[in-house]
């Protein structure tokens, strides 16, 4: 009975979806998609379900946690004010990939959830399973990046599975992940300013169209980082290298037909030297690439497939065991400022200049 099938696979999915929920009620630890990456969901009121969370991703405890929302009328609890700004970045980009850091409503959500702070990021994931799940559990559901804190995050529940099988008490599979890099952190002035405190799947071209204003990003996020006198970033997560892989990894960057022949130059440099050699570039000059692990961001005419396909070829450059990776850069607007932001912290800001 071929129409029998997709029926019995819905009853199946529902069943799925209505276990997970009642395992998250119950304060247990639930991997779930969303059209960014996987999160790592538990209640966000409860304090012993989110320690789980930074105990299964080996999370240093100072970096808070995203909280989840299905519906508007969830928000109310959890936040003291919504200003005018930010009001208006919900209406156009909610549900969506992007995450409002708003005053937080006292003894809601754990402490746990906010490291300490007094401001809570939230976001309704545009995703119908997640929705489904946090609706059916029915409480705010804490959820950052469903990997191991210092891997790539996870656009494939079989990304989570290596990360976090047997840590967790379940993973609920939605197929592979849209926009494939995380949801944008903001935070909204009074004054109509929106800061970029992480960049993610909507763009600050995006923001401004809305807010009719000018975008700022987070000082902290334009520099490698890390000496004594620069500025905190305020996501504190920006302030850990994440997604680096075990190769020693470097971005050229320049015109195109230079670092064409930089790229050509350095992989063959670097297997004459006994390295295992990866590239990670743009189609239109990928076959001209000579590397034991060749990996395609797609056409450089279109961001949204590199982003897609940024974390799952990190995996993939661990599997293969190389250990010296060259990629290829991109123009820092639109996706593409997010893109180079999460392939900057994997090479640790290495950065090679073909020239003009
Ligand atoms: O797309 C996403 O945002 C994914 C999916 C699962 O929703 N989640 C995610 O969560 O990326 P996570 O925990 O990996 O990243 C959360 C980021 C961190 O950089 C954290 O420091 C920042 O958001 N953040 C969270 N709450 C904050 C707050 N109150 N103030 C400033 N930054 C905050
Ligand atoms: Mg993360």
């Amino acid at each position: 009975q071929p129409a029998s099938v997709p029926a019995a696979q819905a009853a199946r999915d529902a069943e799925a979806l209505a276990e997970a929920a009642a395992v998250l009620a119950a304060g247990g630890t639930v991997a779930f998609p969303t059209e960014t990456v996987y999160g790592l969901g538990a209640d966000a009121r409860n304090t012993k379900a989110v320690e789980a969370i930074f105990a299964a991703k080996g999370r240093p405890s100072d970096n808070p946690l995203i909280v989840h929302i299905a519906s508007m009328s969830q928000l109310e609890g959890l936040v003291t004010e919504v200003n005018e700004t930010a009001r208006k970045l919900m209406e156009a980009f909610w549900p969506g990939p992007l995450t409002l850091v708003l005053p937080a409503a006292p003894g809601v959500v754990s402490p746990r959830v906010t490291a300490g702070l007094d401001t809570v990021g939230v976001r309704m994931p545009a995703h119908d399973v997640a929705l489904r799940l946090i609706a059916a559990a029915g409480c705010p559901v804490a959820g950052p990046s469903a990997n191991r804190s210092g891997r790539p995050s996870p656009t494939l529940a079989s990304h989570v599975g290596e990360d976090l099988s047997g840590r967790i008490d379940g993973i609920v599979d939605g197929g592979p992940t849209g926009v494939g890099l995380e949801s944008t952190v903001v935070e909204a002035g009074r004054d109509g300013t929106v800061t970029v405190l992480r960049p993610g799947g909507i763009t600050a071209e995006q923001i401004a169209r809305v807010t009719g204003a000018g975008v700022k990003l987070d000082a902290a996020l334009r520099e490698a980082g890390g000496g004594a006198d620069s500025p905190a970033p305020r996501a504190p997560g920006m302030k850990y290298t994440h997604y680096a892989p075990q190769g020693v990894m470097r971005i050229v960057s320049g015109a195109a037909d230079r670092v064409a022949a930089r790229i050509q130059a350095e992989l063959a440099a670097a297997s004459a030297r006994g390295e295992k050699t990866g590239v990670l570039a743009f189609d239109e000059r990928l076959p001209s690439y000579r590397a034991d692990c060749s990996l395609s961001l797609g056409s450089e005419t279109e961001l949204a497939a590199a982003a897609h396909r940024l974390y799952a070829a990190l995996r993939r450059f661990d599997e293969c065991g190389v250990t010296y990776i060259l990629a290829e850069s991109c123009p820092e607007e639109g996706l593409g400022a997010a893109v180079m932001n999460r392939l900057l912290k994997a090479a640790g800001h290495r950065v090679i200049d073909a020239g003009e």
